[in-house]
């Protein structure tokens, strides 16, 4: 079997120009190759099953393109990320989250007009219905935030509709804003809960990200005071957290949509994948590494003697990106963010000396250089957090929120995509051939 791509002229008035041939048993098969707006190609398989029997197999969907989207441009080469083509660097230096979560959502950058009504949609439906505080009582205060997000979010659908194919166009833009607006009071009150203090409810007057700090921190018996600075970095995680194209949780929220699943389900299953260690978990398990090699005294040496060890099965956590095989542009952001944080809040950590440490080792050993391991966005924000006060199990709840409105925007587009098909990959079988069926008594 070989496969080329070719540049077909012999039609030049069709859309689309590119063919690849794949040779299988004899049979020339042309499939069209599909080219994006930076340039990147990919051949259309989907009528490969039907014209050759063949289907194609990616573990770990390595080198599969689930869709065409027009919201975020990753190139992992070059260490570029822009969300509706707009730079990284300057959405975290220049906007605020808010503003990030509309031209995600919306695809534009929004006027002042358009700002305005967003964040007063915002700001009037961040209370959640009083029948769901009852909710966090029955969750035991040991219980891990995201599990709490994640069924919270589900819960939700009991009192929204939510995408379920019915709905105008107005009430669907409501469930959006209510994602956004609701998440955030989930989180903080699951915080609230796990460490037995009583609600701080969601205040008008104070900006997005300074109603999570004063949710979180605030106590009703005296002033919780937020500084500009602090805002800002929060800005600025929640905005590098946003939007990463088709990551595990992403293709996880366009998959259950697929389905017809109403979004607050969709959500909580993005929340669900999220978690995990290898995407959202890693930003708590780098926090423990860092930990552990701090109280147990190790050189980070050793400790990376131990990672290269594949006996070990030891990662060095924030580490590694299946797209970035340069550099992350979202850490490189977040460990400037960390050394003016820390010096502002007169926070000396060891554990950001570890990282440090780590990352220059790292980067001159040929085990990492050889793989392109670099530092991700996780490897920093951990120290950022901790900083801010935030608790290790809470960081994968940050990332939730950061990314949410990523997951919106993909969910928008996948719901309006007109030629939508419900998400439903094949496999080859390796299992047992037909058998027939055995009595327990004859086994
Ligand atoms: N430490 C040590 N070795 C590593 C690491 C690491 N962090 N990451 C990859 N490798 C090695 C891996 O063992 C393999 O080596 P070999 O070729 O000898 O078998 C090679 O590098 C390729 O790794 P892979 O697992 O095939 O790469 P992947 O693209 O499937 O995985 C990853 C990407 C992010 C899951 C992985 O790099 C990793 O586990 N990193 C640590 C966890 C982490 O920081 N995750 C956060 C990702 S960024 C946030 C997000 O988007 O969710």
């Amino acid at each position: 079997m070989s496969t080329d791509l070719k540049e077909k002229t012999s039609n030049p008035d069709s859309s689309n120009k590119d063919f690849a041939t794949l040779e299988y048993q004899g049979k020339k098969l042309e499939m069209p190759v599909i080219t994006g707006s930076e340039n990147e190609k990919a051949i259309d398989i989907s009528k490969l099953r039907a014209d050759a029997g063949l289907i194609t197999l990616d573990n770990g969907y390595v080198n599969t393109g689930s869709c065409q989207s027009d919201i975020t441009f990753i190139n992992g080469e070059k260490g570029i990320l822009r969300y509706r083509g707009i730079d990284i660097e300057e959405l975290a230096e220049r906007s605020s989250f808010v503003e990030v979560a509309y031209l995600l959502i919306y695809g534009n950058l929004p006027s002042k007009a358009e700002l305005d009504k967003f964040s007063t949609g915002l700001t009037n439906h961040s209370l959640l219905h009083e029948d769901m505080i009852h909710f966090f009582a029955g969750y035991p205060s040991t219980a891990h935030p995201m599990a709490i997000l994640s069924s919270m979010t589900s819960s939700l659908a009991a009192y929204y509709h939510g995408g379920d194919g019915n709905q105008s166009e107005e009430s669907l833009e409501l469930d959006l804003i209510r994602l956004l607006s609701k998440l955030r009071t989930i989180a903080c009150f699951s915080y609230k809960k796990s460490i037995g203090q009583p609600l701080i409810y969601p205040n008008n007057k104070l900006s997005y990200c300074a109603n999570i700090m004063n949710m979180m921190f605030a106590v009703p018996t005296e002033e919780y005071y937020i500084d500009d600075e602090i805002v800002k970095v929060m800005n600025q995680l929640l905005i590098l957290h946003a939007d990463h194209e088709q990551n595990c949780s992403t293709s996880t929220v366009r998959m259950v949509q697929s389905s017809g699943a109403s979004i607050y389900a969709c959500i909580s299953a993005g929340i669900s994948a999220l978690w995990g260690p290898l995407h959202g978990g890693a930003n708590q398990a780098v926090l423990e590494m860092l930990q552990q090699i701090h109280e147990s005294g190790q050189n980070y040496k050793e400790f990376l003697t131990q990672v290269k060890d594949k006996k070990s099965k030891i990662r060095l956590m924030g580490f590694g990106h299946r797209v970035y095989k340069n550099f992350d542009p979202r850490a490189k952001i977040l460990r400037k963010a960390c050394d003016r944080i820390l010096d502002k809040l007169g926070i000396s950590d060891p554990l950001l000396e570890i990282a440090k440490g780590l990352e220059e080792e790292a980067l001159k050993d040929p085990y990492f250089v050889e793989r392109k391991l670099y530092p991700n966005v996780d490897f920093y924000s951990g120290i950022i957090y901790s900083a801010l006060g935030i608790p290790v199990n809470m960081f994968t709840v940050m990332f939730a929120l950061g990314r949410l409105p990523g997951w919106l925007a993909h969910w928008k587009e996948q719901y309006n995509f007109d030629k939508k098909k419900i998400c439903r990959p094949r496999q080859v079988y390796t299992g047992e051939n037909a058998r027939p069926y055995v009595p327990v008594r004859d086994r």
